[in-house]
C-alpha cells in the first residue's frame, strides 16, 4: 500500500462512509476520516480497526471549517482524492428545519471544493441521491430522467450540490466529479461489528423492522397500503451498504482513468429491482424467521410511490453492478441488530 493514495473521506465514521472505508481499505487506498460526528459515534473507530487490523486516521472537525480543512490538506500528504458524504440526510427533518440542511449540505460541499482546489486535489466522489429525480414519470429511472422538483429541502439540497459540481466543472476548474445518485441503503457489514446507528426513533423502515424484531419498538406502522403498487405499499431499491461502500471505490478508479483536466458525470447506484415495503418485511421474515409486527397506517407527507433504478450506466461505466441480495442484507441488518442488543444488554447488566 502506497502512501500515496490517500483519500480523504468526510463523513467517514457515518453508516455509509465507515462501509466505504473498510472497501477503500481493501482496495490497497489508505482512507483518512473527516467526521465531527454529530450523526456518528467515535467507536465505529475501534470497530474499523477490528476489521481492518490498523487504526484509521481520523481528523474530527466540521467540513464548513475553511480553517480546519485546510490543515487536514496540509497534514495529510499524498492525498488523490476525496469521498464526501457529510450531510444531513434525514428527509423528515429537512422539512422541519430547511435553513439547518441548506447551511451544512451547501457550505459543507463549497468549502471543501475550495480546500481541494487550494491542495491540488481533483477527484472528488459524491454522495447524490434518488431523491434528485422526486416522483418519477417513467420507471426505472436512468440518469436522463428528468429531475422534477424534489419532494423535500434534503432532496433539493442535493439537487443545488449536483449544480455546484457540474458549474464548478464548467469553469475549468481542476475538478473530476462522479456523483453517485444512490437509492436505498440498508444491511450492515458482515462482521456485524459497524451497521446503521440511527439516533433516537428510526426514520428509515429497516432498522425499524429490525427494532421491532428485537422487541425496542412495540409495532412497525406501515405508510400507507393505498398506492398504485402490486400490494398497494411503496416500491423502493434496496441496495446492501457493502455493494454501495465498493460502487465509491470503482468511481475513484474511473477517475484515475480519465485524461481530462476536467469531468463531470451522475451514476444511479442501485440494484435496478424494485420491493414494496410488504415484500421486505416478508423477506426479513423469512430469512431471519422472527415475526414483525406491523399495522397499516397513513401515507408519511413527503413519500414518493415508487423508484427504482436502470443500472446499466453503472455496469458500462464503472464495471460495478450489485454482488449482494436483499435476503443478504435483511440477515446483515437483523445480525447487526442482534449484536447491538447484545451490547447494550452487557452495558445495561
Ligand atoms: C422506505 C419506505 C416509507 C419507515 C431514504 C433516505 C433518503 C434517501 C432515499 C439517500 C417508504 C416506508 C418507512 C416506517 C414505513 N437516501 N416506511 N414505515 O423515504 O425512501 O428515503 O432513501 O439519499 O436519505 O431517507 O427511505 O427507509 O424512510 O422509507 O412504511 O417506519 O418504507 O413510507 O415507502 P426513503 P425510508
Amino acid at each position: 500500500m502506497t502512501p500515496d493514495n490517500k483519500i480523504i473521506v468526510t463523513g467517514g465514521a457515518g453508516y455509509i462512509g465507515s462501509h466505504t472505508v473498510v472497501e477503500l481499505f481493501n482496495a490497497g487506498y489508505v482512507p483518512v476520516i473527516v467526521d465531527d460526528f454529530s450523526n456518528a459515534d467515535h467507536r465505529v473507530l475501534d470497530r474499523l480497526r477490528a476489521i481492518l487490523g490498523q487504526p484509521v486516521t481520523c481528523h474530527e472537525g466540521d467540513c464548513k471549517d475553511a480553517a480546519f480543512l485546510s490543515r487536514v490538506f496540509t497534514k495529510e500528504s499524498g492525498i488523490t482524492g476525496v469521498i464526501h458524504f457529510a450531510a444531513f440526510k434525514a428527509v423528515g427533518e429537512s422539512v422541519q428545519e430547511p435553513l439547518k440542511y441548506y447551511h451544512n449540505n451547501l457550505m459543507s460541499l463549497v468549502v471543501l471544493l475550495k480546500a481541494m482546489m487550494a491542495g491540488g486535489v481533483s477527484h472528488l466522489v459524491f454522495s447524490s441521491s434518488c431523491t434528485v429525480y422526486g416522483q418519477p414519470d417513467h420507471l426505472p429511472v436512468t440518469e436522463e430522467t428528468l429531475k422534477k422538483p424534489a419532494f423535500s429541502p434534503y432532496g433539493r439540497t442535493k439537487q443545488i450540490c449536483e449544480e455546484i459540481l457540474e458549474d464548478t466543472v464548467k469553469s475549468h476548474a481542476p475538478l473530476k466529479v462522479m456523483a453517485l445518485r444512490y437509492f436505498n441503503p440498508i444491511g450492515a457489514h458482515p462482521s456485524s461489528l459497524i451497521g446503521e446507528l440511527p439516533l433516537g426513533v428510526p426514520n428509515n423502515l429497516v432498522p425499524f423492522i429490525t427494532q421491532t424484531a428485537a422487541g425496542i419498538r412495540e409495532k412497525l406502522t406501515v405508510f400507507g397500503d393505498d398506492y398504485d403498487t402490486l400490494d398497494g405499499t411503496c416500491v423502493r431499491d434496496y441496495i446492501h451498504v457493502v455493494d454501495l461502500g465498493t460502487a465509491h471505490v470503482k468511481a475513484l478508479q474511473n477517475l484515475e482513468k480519465i485524461s481530462k483536466k476536467t469531468y463531470y458525470d451522475v451514476v444511479n447506484i442501485g440494484t435496478g429491482k424494485g420491493n414494496s415495503v410488504m415484500e421486505v418485511i416478508q423477506v426479513f421474515e423469512k430469512v431471519t424467521n422472527v415475526r414483525v409486527n406491523y399495522v397499516i397506517g397513513k401515507r408519511r407527507e413527503g413519500d414518493i410511490e415508487k423508484i427504482y433504478a436502470n443500472a446499466d450506466k453503472s455496469r458500462r461505466v464503472l464495471n460495478w453492478q450489485t454482488q449482494l441480495s436483499l435476503e443478504d442484507a435483511l440477515r446483515d441488518a437483523w445480525h447487526w441488530q442482534k449484536r447491538l442488543g447484545e451490547a447494550s444488554s452487557r452495558v445495561a447488566s
